[in-house]
């Protein structure tokens, strides 16, 4: 720690000495971004938050965001909060603002214009609560993605599949090859984002709001989500033999030709990007599983615990500031694989992928992310149903269906 504030005192008076006018803090900002996509677009935002004169202190918490949030809502309620933390704008953090924990960046927000250039507008609607904006959307990231190895469908002699149905014809093929059709990592929430994904791309966007946003849950226990359990239930054989845990792990089986494809959000890109891997020639990305062209406009946002210290209160605004300028939102999401929050900025340089999620937001085929309609307890409970529903071939797909209907009416 004493190496760290020396440093950052050397480094201030070196760049600021001669002007005399700043100084540079150090901000912690935590974050679970920790695969080597996620690592490059996260060193944009160090960058430019550097650049502002201060100090980006990187609090990664590896594993994923179900582990990284209990620990980042203990150190805000326990009374060590760090500078910024990232959370999924929507209702993740809702109790930590009410319970006045975070700070209001309205007037930073008016001061600049937020609500002029953020697009569409319910990323900032994700950050406001009675009227007041509490975080910084930094991104649109959408789940709605099956990627697809070419290599394992070219290796298993079969046409790399156009929609759900076709890919899931292939399986019998891929698995002659000794391909696992489907990978699947078993964290929770990434069984869950297959069975959401499906639901959206088989039963649509209204059906999707009417289960997440409504809680219908008479719907949720009728004969149109039915074919939605029975489609995740083929989920579940396809990926029986993918035997990883983290996300990108079983990204991994796809760039190599493990796996014929993975149903992940557009943060998968990053890793193909890393390993070299070109959109159209290495692999296919089919948005709304090649059915329902729709993307949802959740995300990440950086939340502002309050501070005592009025410097780091100052670099705050500083960081807030500089997420949302055109260059860091253009750096960071080329890298993330996932679409900006302004409206105006080139993308010139987006990948085939990235440029159909453009496509799809510019025709307004949107949804809000699950996260922005339920509350954390309600996902919490559909995502240990699911996990239990990929590990445990003897639930099926009807019972599952049961205990999901029951978890709808009861969420709010
Ligand atoms: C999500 C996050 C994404 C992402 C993913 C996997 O919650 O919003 O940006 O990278 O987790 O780590």
């Amino acid at each position: 720690m004493r190496y760290r504030l020396t440093t950052a005192a050397f480094a201030a008076g070196v760049v600021f000495g001669a002007a005399g006018s700043a100084s540079a803090t150090d901000l912690e900002v935590t974050h679970w971004w920790t695969s080597g996509g996620e690592a490059a677009a996260v060193a944009e935002l160090a960058k430019a938050f550097d650049a502002t004169g201060n100090k980006w202190v990187d609090g990664a918490i590896a594993g994923s965001g179900d582990i990284a949030r209990p620990i980042m809502i203990g150190r805000i309620t326990g009374g060590d909060p760090m500078g910024a933390t990232q959370f999924n704008h929507g209702r993740q953090a809702e109790e930590l603002v009410q319970a006045g924990l975070m700070r209001d960046f309205t007037e930073l927000a008016e001061k600049e214009g937020w609500t002029k250039f953020i697009h569409p507008k319910s990323l900032l609607d994700g950050c406001t609560l009675d009227g007041k904006i509490y975080c910084v959307p930094v991104n649109i990231h959408s789940q709605q993605w099956l990627w697809l190895s070419n290599k394992a469908f070219a290796d298993a002699g079969v046409a790399v599949p156009k929609n759900w149905d076709e890919f899931v014809a292939a399986a019998p093929a891929l698995e002659k090859a000794g391909i696992v059709p489907l990978a699947i990592g078993q964290q929770p929430w990434q069984t869950t984002l297959a069975f959401q994904v499906i639901l959206v791309a088989l039963a649509g966007p209204e059906t999707f709001q009417k289960i997440f946003g409504d809680k219908d849950a008479t719907l949720a226990a009728g004969p149109e989500m039915a074919k939605v359990f029975a489609a995740a239930d083929q989920a579940r054989a396809m990926s029986a033999k993918s035997n990883v845990q983290e996300w990108n792990q079983a990204t991994s089986m796809v760039i190599n030709g493990k796996a014929g494809g993975q149903i992940m959000g557009d943060w998968a890109q990053g890793e193909f990007q890393v390993a070299g891997q070109v959109a159209g020639k290495d692999y296919t990305c089919l948005p709304g599983l090649g059915v329902n062209e729709i993307i949802s406009t959740g995300g990440d946002a950086f939340y502002f615990p309050k501070q005592t210290d009025p410097e780091k209160a100052k670099a705050q605004e500083a960081l807030a500031s500089v997420m949302l300028s055109p260059a860091t939102q253009v750096a960071f999401n080329l890298k993330k694989g996932s679409l900006p929050v302004r409206g105006d900025v080139d993308l010139n340089a987006a990948n085939d992928c990235m440029k159909k999620g453009l496509e799809i937001l510019a025709k307004g085929n949107i949804i809000p992310a699950p996260d922005q309609l339920m509350s954390a307890d309600g996902v919490t409970q559909v995502n240990d149903l699911f996990v239990e529903f990929f590990a445990n071939k003897e639930l099926s797909a009807a019972d599952a269906q049961k205990r999901f209907a029951e978890i709808i009416a009861a969420a709010d």
